[in-house]
């Protein structure tokens, strides 16, 4: 069979690990970005479209003869990329407009949670005419959680115990949005899952999870996320079954009926409680950033055949192999992230490490990365990250880190305690 030419669209440091595991694949001919990055720029084919809109994508895909198409970001898939690569005839991993909503919109989320029987936490629905006082008197026994109900990059939830910080949250959503979501606080552990599924059967990869806060001990302000490890032992047999038989099986029957199925990945925001039973916090239409990062170098089995599979209907559960290995990743800021990162500093030592290659021990995925020249610039909040894979997690860690430390960015952040909730237990 002929190689097959893939298109990733979006410029990340999942995109980054996308490219390298789609390399990884004897079925991948060339690979073309839509932006990329400077860390896609080494290993695949960058293109830069003035026109944005999703036909000029769909022309791009077609003059380049790809015959996949991944999109990487969420905002893509809710504005309706999808739904044109459908229109063309062109493989998409990715859902398409309508079933993208899950994560555009916290509100549809949740009623089809409800429709689907699947646990998540109680909420009540604010506009201008509710009585603010009383809905917060009814949410204060716990911290309050406040929703937006639009696409917000990250920066839609606040978690406080501040009742005017909460208050303020929730009359500027309204006066925004219209409305706006309070939700009952869920203790516990949380953990990702990344389930592959299209309109006839879904794969759960292993859990990992995320570290959201931008300091160690989880202080400090919420990001994009600063690191991950996986599989999660949290996500231990028991709680799988849980979270496979209450959340993944209704849903994928939810979204496998729809008009047109789901094909692409859903990512599961969990919270385990101290009883190990797990509650969705967030879904998501796209891999996990950076939990993908860790993820998919555990996938044994060929990447183009599950992303493809998924995108075309064709996804083969059983062929599909992880693993008995650790992986994790911790994230270089910039500093000043996530307020107001410093951007334009050159990172020292890229050239070497870069020049390790990747999936051996240790490797990088570049996210806000620049060239000058043989200059290697810092253009982001977060910069990029390194990932390793060992036998265990202590040692995925110990790699990770040195070769960070190979690294330097005058200013540059990163949290020195990921995984550990794996490693205290
Ligand atoms: P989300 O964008 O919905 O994932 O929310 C961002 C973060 O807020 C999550 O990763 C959690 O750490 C926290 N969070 C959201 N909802 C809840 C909840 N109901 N209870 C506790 N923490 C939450
Ligand atoms: N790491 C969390 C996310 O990608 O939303």
């Amino acid at each position: 069979m002929q190689p097959t030419d893939v298109l990733v669209v979006g410029s990340g440091g999942r995109e980054h690990a996308l490219v390298l595991a789609l390399l990884n694949s004897p079925k991948v001919g060339a690979v073309h970005c839509l932006p990329g990055n400077a860390g896609t720029a080494e290993i695949a084919t960058n293109h830069v479209l003035e026109d944005t809109s999703h036909q000029a994508t769909v022309n791009l895909a077609s003059e380049l003869g790809a015959g996949l198409v991944v999109v990487g970001p969420e905002a893509p898939l809710c504005d309706g990329l999808a739904d044109a690569c459908a229109s063309a005839g062109l493989p998409c991993f990715g859902p398409v407009a309508a079933l993208a909503r899950l994560e555009g919109s916290k509100l549809h989320a949740k009623l089809t949670m409800q429709e689907a029987g699947v646990p998540t936490a109680e909420y009540v629905l604010l506009d201008a005419n509710s009585d603010i006082e009383s809905a917060l008197d009814a949410y204060a026994s716990s911290p309050w959680v406040v929703k937006r109900d639009v696409l917000a990059g990250g920066k839609g939830v606040v978690v406080t115990t501040d009742r005017s910080e909460a208050r303020a949250f929730i009359d500027t959503s309204i006066e925004t949005d219209g409305c706006v979501l309070l939700e009952a606080f869920l203790p516990g552990e949380e953990a990702s899952m990344l389930v592959v599924m299209d309109g006839q059967a879904c794969v759960p990869l292993p859990p990992s999870q995320d570290h959201k806060r931008a300091f160690d001990g989880d202080e400090g302000p919420n990001t994009g996320g600063m690191g991950a490890y996986c599989p999660a032992p949290v996500v231990n047999d028991v709680v799988h079954e849980r979270i496979v038989s209450r959340i993944i099986e209704p849903m994928h029957r939810y979204l496998a009926a729809q008009p047109v199925p789901y094909r692409g990945v859903l990512f599961i925001g969990l919270m385990i409680d101290e009883h190990g039973d797990p509650y969705v916090v967030e879904f998501n239409v796209r891999f996990g950033d950076p939990e993908c990062q860790v993820t998919l170098p555990l996938v044994t089995s060929d990447v183009f055949d599950l992303l493809h599979g998924a995108a075309t209907d064709g996804l083969d559960p059983a062929g599909v192999t992880v693993s008995d290995r650790f992986a994790l990743t911790v994230v270089l800021a910039s500093e000043g992230y996530p307020a107001a990162p410093i951007k334009g500093r050159p990172i020292e030592g890229m050239a070497e490490v870069m020049a390790n290659g990747v999936y051996g021990d240790a490797w990088l995925s570049l996210a806000g990365v620049g060239r000058d020249g043989q200059a290697w610039l810092a253009t982001g909040g977060r910069v990029l990250s390194s990932t390793a894979v060992a036998n265990d997690v202590a040692s995925a860690r110990q790699r990770a880190y040195e070769q960070l430390e190979r690294l330097s960015l005058q200013g540059g952040h990163h949290r020195s305690d990921i995984a550990h909730r794996a490693l205290d237990r």
